[in-house]
């Protein structure tokens, strides 16, 4: 069990922090920093005169606005900052500097993601990004001929093609399972999955939140799949970030993700976390004496240190505001976004408008006449803004990702824009 983080440690520091009157002490002494944040500072509600201190934490360029953020996050000043030092420690005294970052690794990024996910920090390892973690999740799993993974429809091609590799080389069955996009219904997704589940069925593997920015019922599908024996492997690519999020309490097998998207990290970084009991069912690729006591799912060799360190930062900022917070403003910017397409008579609205089955920040929609690919740069020549398309389930969906950096005032820019073209 780890020495830095587990949860006999935490309940004791829990305890430790209860004083008299029984209450948690701030996230502070929790060994979180203040990310530069004064008390005042922390937003309360959701205005963008509230979120003014935040975003002056964001060195993005004045005159452009960033709604990609599902594609690649933006990460803060002082994340920035963290890696710029970092690789200024490793060419100034590259040996020390290494030592020192490793250890920052060890000491504050894994029990930071650890405790932000409430996971032991010994079932996390660190990747490049989601992918890297999904193709390990994938290509680990021990199956033999005729064993069945089931995927579903609105898999991102990440976590769909490791198992078309093991499909030609393991000879197993891969079944797809439609998810209708928009979402029906959370009863719905679980009904579609575990209806295909039959006895040769060894796991599923599914999204947290899809590409297009659905919220797939998790801890429903876990439950299932848990029931039947079947193993339950996560995307959270699109989730982590924007809402708090217990993997622990999701109850799945592994589950990966990158952290430079919603958590603001530095582009290439994620993580993999397989729960301690299914180490006996997803074996690593990296060990040929692999252990499950011990199992060194990390891909070896020399690491992105700067980068891994500064993940720490990235975590400490959005935890410093509070992952709820974060999930309420993400949602009221795109309810905002929402209501204005709602008033266009040539727009479709393809996202749910119920919290339960849709992301905070991620907003899907076709305009008629407009070829999504295209409109990406028309918005960017006509406003200096970065949007996305969603060319995939069957749509010609124009991708509008905003995080807690964003403002109404952009949002109203956008509809304006979108309104000329
Ligand atoms: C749902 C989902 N999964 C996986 C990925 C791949 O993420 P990465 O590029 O960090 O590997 C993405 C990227 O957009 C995604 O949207």
């Amino acid at each position: 069990m780890s020495d830095l983080f587990d949860k006999t440690r935490r309940s004791f520091l829990l305890k430790s922090l209860l004083g008299s009157t029984g209450m948690i002490l701030p996230t502070k002494a929790l060994s979180f920093t203040n990310a530069g944040f004064t008390t005042n500072d922390i937003p309360k509600g959701n205005s963008d005169r509230e979120w003014r201190k935040v975003r002056s934490k964001f060195i993005l360029k004045s005159n452009v606005t960033y709604m990609n953020n599902a594609s690649l996050g933006m990460p803060p000043k002082l994340v920035v900052n963290a890696v710029t030092n970092g690789y200024k420690s490793i060419s100034v005294e590259p040996l020390i500097g290494k030592r020192e970052l490793q250890k920052k690794i060890r000491s504050k990024t894994l029990p930071a993601l650890a405790r932000m996910f409430d996971v032991y920090k010994d079932d996390i390892v660190l990747t490049r990004n989601a992918s890297e973690a999904l193709f390990l999740q994938a290509m680990g799993v021990e199956l033999k001929t005729g064993d069945e993974v089931l995927v579903t429809s609105q898999e991102h091609p990440a976590g769909s093609r490791p198992w078309m590799y093991r499909k030609n080389h393991d000879n197993i069955i891969i079944k797809n399972v439609f998810i209708p996009s928009p979402l029906i219904s959370k009863k719905d997704t679980v009904n579609r999955i575990t209806k295909e589940i039959t006895p040769k069925t060894k796991a599923l593997s599914f999204c947290h939140i899809t590409r297009g920015g659905h919220l797939y019922p998790v801890k429903e599908i876990c439950n299932e799949a848990r029931k039947r024996n079947v193993l339950s492997l996560v995307d959270g690519a699109q989730a982590v970030g924007q809402f708090p999020i217990n993997i622990t309490d999701l109850g799945c097998d592994a589950y990966a993700s990158s952290l430079h998207k919603w958590i603001l990290a530095p582009s290439g970084t994620g993580f993999l976390y397989i729960q301690k009991e299914s180490r006996k069912r997803i074996r690593t690729l990296f060990d040929p004496d692999f252990l499950a006591e011990n199992p060194s799912y990390e891909p070896p060799g020399t690491k992105d240190f700067p980068l891994r360190a500064a993940i720490y930062e990235a975590v400490n900022f959005l935890q410093t505001i509070g992952l709820e917070k974060v999930n309420k403003r993400c949602r009221y910017l795109s309810n905002y976004l929402k209501q204005g397409l709602a008033n266009f008579n040539d727009v479709k609205i393809l996202s749910g408008a119920d919290g339960e089955i849709s992301a905070p920040g991620s907003t899907i929609f076709e305009k008629e006449g407009l070829d999504a690919v295209e409109a990406v740069d028309i918005v960017y020549k006509k406003i200096r803004t970065h949007i996305d398309e969603h060319q995939r389930d069957g749509h010609n969906a124009i991708r509008i990702s905003t995080h807690v950096y964003n403002t109404k005032r952009e949002i109203d820019k956008l509809l304006n824009a979108l309104e000329m073209i």
